[in-house]
């Protein structure tokens, strides 16, 4: 059976224990009250009946995912044919329990670090590289490998092939680059983004890096023009859910392209009906890959 292809990003809480200069999410502090959240419930519902009908894959984040202590029983109550289909992403900084079966069966486990260094680390996220790396290296020694998830921008992209160096030296394989979008927080650093020259000399480090690790880079569409070699991943469908089960479309703009709140009785319906194609200039639309 034809099923349509659909990226959704679902947004577990709205808080979290860092303030990253650049959070597009703009996640609230920990003293937020978080007073309409989806329950664990309604997030299986979701997570099943759209792997069921569509062809989806999920990115699962925040906010800090590891500060809804509730969580692990989503992952844990899910089949491995919907676990194959989920990303999750995380601070590193929340200490969990990381003898769960269902970690070996997740498509992605993503730690955020900002570079190699604490200063860049610190200068962006607030905190050094000890904690997130620690969760990393506890994950490889069990046997799970993380993704090293980097977002680019004018700090570290002439760094990328010294902090893939940094990275695999402790024997971490897989990592995945976004570039810094200035939306959210990220709207007042600026002075972050990158120009086209910087983002020649960055397109160039990436054509010329080795291929001992698996490296996904993604770019929005206005960076085609720099890669002869690519792989398009524009226009596919894309749904948007928040912690307060709010539904809109573009994962960067979370609040602003509502058209639901989630409704387990007519969820299916209300987005079969819905036309989901995606293409703005935000998202990712090219992918370079060796994986
Ligand atoms: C919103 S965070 C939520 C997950 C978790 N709290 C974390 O930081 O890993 C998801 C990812 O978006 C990245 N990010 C945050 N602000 C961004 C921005 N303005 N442009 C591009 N990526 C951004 C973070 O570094 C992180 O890797
Ligand atoms: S980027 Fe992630 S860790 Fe940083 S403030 Fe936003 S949600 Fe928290």
């Amino acid at each position: 059976m034809y099923k349509q292809k659909l990226n959704v990003h679902l947004y577990v809480t709205p808080i979290c224990n860092l303030q990253c200069i650049h959070c597009y999410y703009e996640a609230k502090n920990t003293k937020f009250k978080i007073e309409d959240t989806l329950s664990i419930k309604d997030m299986k519902y979701i997570i099943e009946v759209l792997i069921d009908n569509y062809d989806a894959y999920f990115d699962i984040e925040g906010g800090e995912i590891f500060l809804r202590e509730d969580i692990h029983s989503l992952f844990n109550s899910l089949d491995k044919k919907y676990l194959n289909r989920l990303t999750i992403t995380t601070n590193g900084t929340i200490d969990f329990d990381i003898n769960q079966e269902y970690l070996k069966y997740l498509d992605e486990f993503r730690i955020s670090f900002e570079g190699n260094t604490n200063k860049i680390q610190k200068q962006i996220r607030g905190i050094t590289l000890e904690k997130p790396l620690n969760l990393a290296k506890k994950l490889l020694k069990n046997k799970i490998m993380p993704t090293i998830r980097i977002t680019i921008h004018k700090q570290n992209f002439n760094k990328i092939s010294d902090i893939i160096d940094f990275y695999s030296s402790y024997g971490f394989k897989k990592f995945s680059f976004y570039e810094f979008i200035s939306i959210g927080r990220g709207k007042n650093y600026n002075e972050l983004s990158l120009n086209d020259n910087d983002f020649y000399l960055l397109a160039n480090e990436i054509k010329n890096l080795n291929n001992n690790i698996d490296y996904k880079f993604s770019f929005p569409k206005h960076r085609v023009k720099f890669f002869k070699n690519y792989i398009n991943i524009a226009g596919v469908s894309s749904l948007t859910i928040d912690y307060n089960g709010n539904i809109g479309i573009c994962p960067w703009k979370i609040g602003q392209d509502i058209f639901a709140k989630f409704d387990k009785d007519n969820f299916l319906s209300i987005i079969s009906n819905k036309n989901l194609i995606h293409n703005c200039d935000y998202c990712s639309a090219i992918r370079i890959t060796n994986a």
